[in-house]
């Protein structure tokens, strides 16, 4: 069986961490988020297409290097489709029933038990489901008791949401369903391709599961993941090779060759690789980028630095993200120094 994994994306909300990489390769514990994805795919699927064209370079070089025990296939789309398109783009390398998996989200769906359902119910499309308490801020599935779905509400007040359910970015569909996606065109799959499914074959149906979903499109979910995650496994900092710490840290994961000096405390906090961070530093709910150098006596409150940044001595951010260099090429957002998206 196939896999296709959407992870073509610019990731514009977790800039400036994806001026310099490819969202899906983003380390979660150290781990590339989209590695711990293909860890949850059952052993039907043999095959993973992985659809990208931001940074494409970067994910062929990083599965050329690490083998994940499944044949990988990269598709550079060369200008993005959609999560639509880029389904359609990757039809030469389907050959039966399939599954499509957003590569930003982190979660306990069984997807074979999402397959035995959708093989029950002779579905031509199947979306794992989600319940969530803020319904207005989602495309909600009007989903019946037997698990059919007839209809999505955008954005519904809560008092008219049709249910609690949201699309949880994890697909499984019949190969016709590539004949109602066009070719070469920006299409989405939520908003074009699953609402004509429903009108024209009513095979549409939705898995709900229970557990843990966490959808990693912004610093502040980027960081809670981390801390679940950390969480589960009973481990309250994660710790890459040749670290050299003398500071206290606090469900925060460092990566490889960091060094923490004396006094220095962190918490919440992802530090990634080759970073110095000097004596008497505080990091509270902060990310920094690879490369980086934080000053003594610097106090960072939920703040970002991308790579190679160098924060001075007595730096104080609150709430800041710190990019000085140039945004790269054809990145779709063009402001430097932004808050923290909420
Ligand atoms: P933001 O810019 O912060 O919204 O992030 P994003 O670019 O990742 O968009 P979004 O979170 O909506 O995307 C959901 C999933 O679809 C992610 O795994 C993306 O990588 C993927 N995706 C979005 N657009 C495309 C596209 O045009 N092509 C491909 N191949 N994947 C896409």
């Amino acid at each position: 069986m196939e896999a296709i994994m959407l992870a073509g994306g610019f990731g514009t909300r977790l800039r400036p961490l994806t001026y310099t990489r490819a969202k899906s390769l983003l380390p979660i514990l150290n781990k590339p988020m989209i590695v711990h994805l293909i860890e949850t795919l059952p052993d039907e699927v043999n095959k993973v297409i992985l659809a990208v064209n931001y940074r494409n370079d970067q994910i062929e070089k990083y599965f050329k290097e690490h083998d994940c025990g499944k044949e990988i296939i990269v598709n550079d789309e060369s200008k993005p489709l959609g999560t639509g398109g880029a389904v359609k783009f990757a039809e030469k390398h389907i050959s039966e029933r399939f599954l499509v998996l957003n590569s930003d989200v982190i979660c306990s769906l069984n997807l074979s038990d999402m397959i035995k359902f959708h093989i029950k119910n002779q579905s031509m499309s199947t979306i794992s489901l989600w319940p969530v308490e803020n319904v207005s801020e989602f495309g909600v599935a009007d989903v019946k008791e037997n698990g059919n779905i007839v209809d999505f509400v955008e954005k519904p007040k809560a008092e008219d949401a049709p249910s609690e359910f949201i699309n949880a970015g994890a697909y499984c569909l019949e190969p016709d369903i590539l004949d109602y996606i066009d070719t070469g065109r920006l299409i989405s799959m939520e908003k074009e391709i699953f609402p004509q499914i429903i009108k024209d074959t009513g095979r549409f149906y939705g898995f709900k599961f229970e557990g843990y979903w966490m959808d990693i499109g912004r610093i502040t979910s980027y960081i809670e993941a981390h801390k679940f995650l950390m969480q589960k496994k009973k481990i309250d900092i994660c710790k890459g090779d040749n670290c050299e710490i003398y500071g206290i840290l606090k469900e925060s994961c460092i990566g490889n060759n960091v060094y923490i000096g004396k006094g220095s405390k962190l918490n919440s906090t992802i530090v990634y690789d080759n970073v110095v961070i000097n004596d008497n530093v505080n990091l509270t709910g902060c990310v920094v980028g690879e490369n980086c150098k934080i000053g003594s006596f610097s106090d960072l409150k939920n703040s970002v630095l991308g790579d190679n940044e160098i924060a001075e001595e007595e730096t104080i951010l609150d709430n800041k993200v710190i990019w000085s260099q140039p945004i790269p090429k054809g990145y779709p957002d063009k402001q430097i120094g932004n808050v923290i998206e909420e």
